[in-house]
């Protein structure tokens, strides 16, 4: 016969694990939207999972990761994500508007000028990534620019150090299931 308390601490161990069940992970995104790029926040479907002393979020399967350093007070300008990717600022500091303000598309068909100035056009807003947390040092690049015909975003690296970016990819510029929580980058 089985002893009934047997019951007890398993009931416990599901409840302990429950609540233990650590928060989704949420990321700034650059997305498109009506042609036009846009900072959204994302928040991962993925389950996180402890293995090696750690949490672990899976978050895509992936193609070849970049190293990259930026000199400092770097102004790129109007720019689209080469491939759908995620990027993780080691140091130094990125500023993202999104969608690119007009002034920045001087080379746009008379077409995009007009729309640039249109009702459809999302509201600007601004991220800045650096090292830290989550929420500050990883962003997901995912306005491609056949995507965003009419504007794309604006990137600068206004930092007096480099600014020392990984890249990487996702495989078939596949993004990661996700929800949108709100507009605008994470908090
Ligand atoms: C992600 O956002 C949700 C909703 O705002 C919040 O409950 C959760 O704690 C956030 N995740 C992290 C890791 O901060
Ligand atoms: C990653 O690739 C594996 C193997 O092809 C596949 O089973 C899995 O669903 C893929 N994951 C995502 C998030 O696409
Ligand atoms: C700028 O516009 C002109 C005329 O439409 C076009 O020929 C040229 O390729 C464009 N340049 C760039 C860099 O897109």
């Amino acid at each position: 016969m089985r002893p009934r308390w047997t019951f007890a601490p398993l009931v416990a161990m599901a409840q302990a694990t429950a609540a233990n069940i650590p928060p989704p992970l949420n990321i700034t995104a650059l997305s498109s939207r009506n042609g036009y790029s846009v900072l959204e926040c994302w928040q991962l479907a993925s389950i996180p999972a402890d293995y090696m002393s750690a949490v672990n979020y899976a978050v895509g399967n992936t193609t070849l990761a970049t190293w990259s350093r930026i000199e400092p007070r770097t102004h790129v300008g109007e720019a689209w994500a080469p491939h759908v990717q995620l990027t993780a600022v080691l140091n130094g500091l990125v500023r993202i508007t999104a969608p690119a303000p007009p002034g920045n598309v001087p080379n746009a068909s008379l077409c995009a000028r007009n729309s640039l100035a249109g009702a459809g056009r999302p509201e600007t807003k601004v991220a800045y990534a650096m090292p830290g947390t989550v929420q500050s040092s990883v962003l997901i690049a995912a306005d491609l620019k056949s995507a965003s015909t009419v504007a794309g975003h604006f990137t600068e690296f206004p930092s007096d150090e480099p600014t020392i970016l990984v890249q990487v990819p996702f495989l078939d510029n596949k993004a990661p299931a996700h929800i949108v929580l709100h507009d605008g980058p994470c908090l």
